[in-house]
């Protein structure tokens, strides 16, 4: 008998899914999920859920939607199994609106939790969390799994021999350069952005950083228009960096970003299986890292 059976939303990639369940050793127990004429979803599980159950939801594209879908599903495999499922979502929606940056904004991450909680979640574990203390009022728990070791799996081959550079787009990512480049034997700095909380634009303040010659692997959780990786790339171009790739965990690519992150130089481009991605992009599964994070979590009780 399987210590976990793994129940995934129509939203989960479907090589995560089963990584996830090959690693944990489990079953894939498929739920009904479809939507009513008028648009609303009707989920049903059926079939032997044996242990441990693990809900697995993509929250990207269709958020909303699959956000719906992933809390009726909740409901139904808590109430199904009489237990609270574990639940994994390799990218949380809404993780950016962690705080009201204007008033009269909602914590959007927290109205996502609560929910997520209400429908009887346990244990949560997502991939590289924008802010993982904003997880913290979810009382059920979580894990952040930070994918660096993927990362470095993948990079280390073009990184060896070389002088990288690991270099964080923002102060916010700085933990995540560190940590990759500790992996790959490399140095590690940062660049300032400044967001116009209104309009959105994106602006960087001078910073020099010793890139001259050297392979820069950017890198940062979520690549979104693409405008932060672009920009970075060129004023570490303009810095006199040799070569410049970029890795982040979740891949949204809205609109042209990739063709914007090609323009800027940007050779490469790396992402975490968390959501669908783009053909051009080299997938790294994280999968692994998940299973076996949350399999040392469960253990720990
Ligand atoms: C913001 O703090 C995030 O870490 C990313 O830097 C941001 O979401 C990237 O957005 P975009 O690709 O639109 O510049």
């Amino acid at each position: 008998m399987p210590g976990y059976t793994v129940i995934p939303g129509r939203g989960a990639r479907r090589d995560f899914v089963e990584g996830l369940a090959s690693a944990l050793g489990a079953d894939i127990v498929e739920p009904i999920a479809k939507e009513f004429p008028d648009g609303e979803t009707y989920v049903r599980v059926e079939g032997e859920v044996n242990g441990t159950p693990v809900v697995v939801q993509g929250l990207y594209p269709e958020q909303n939607n699959r956000l719906v879908e992933l809390l009726l599903l909740v409901e139904a495999v808590h109430a199904y199994t009489g237990r609270d499922p574990v639940v994994v979502l390799p990218y949380l929606a809404y993780a950016r609106q962690d705080k009201r940056f204007l008033p009269g904004e909602p914590i959007s991450v927290h109205v996502v939790l609560k929910a997520l909680e209400a429908s009887g979640g346990g244990h949560l574990v997502v991939v590289d969390a924008h802010k993982p203390e904003a997880l913290s009022v979810y009382t059920p728990g979580y894990t952040n799994v930070l994918p660096a070791e993927a990362f470095a799996e993948k990079i280390r081959g073009i990184a060896e021999g070389r002088e990288a550079v690991v270099v964080a787009p923002d102060k916010g990512a700085l933990g995540r350069a560190e940590a990759l480049a500790k992996l790959l034997g490399a140095r590690h700095d940062y660049l300032v952005k400044k967001r116009d909380r209104v309009t959105g634009e994106v602006k960087y303040m001078p910073r020099h950083v010793e890139v001259k010659g050297a392979l820069v692997i950017l890198v940062d959780d979520i690549v979104s228009t693409g405008g932060t990786m672009a920009k970075a790339a060129e004023i570490l171009y303009s810095q006199g960096a040799g070569s410049v790739i970029a890795a982040c965990s979740h891949g949204l690519f809205i609109g042209n970003a990739l063709e914007k992150m090609k323009r800027a130089g940007i050779r490469e481009v790396y992402a975490a299986n968390t959501v669908p991605l783009p053909e051009d992009v080299e997938v790294v599964d994280v999968s692994k890292l998940v299973a076996r994070a949350l399999t040392e979590r469960l253990k720990r009780g």
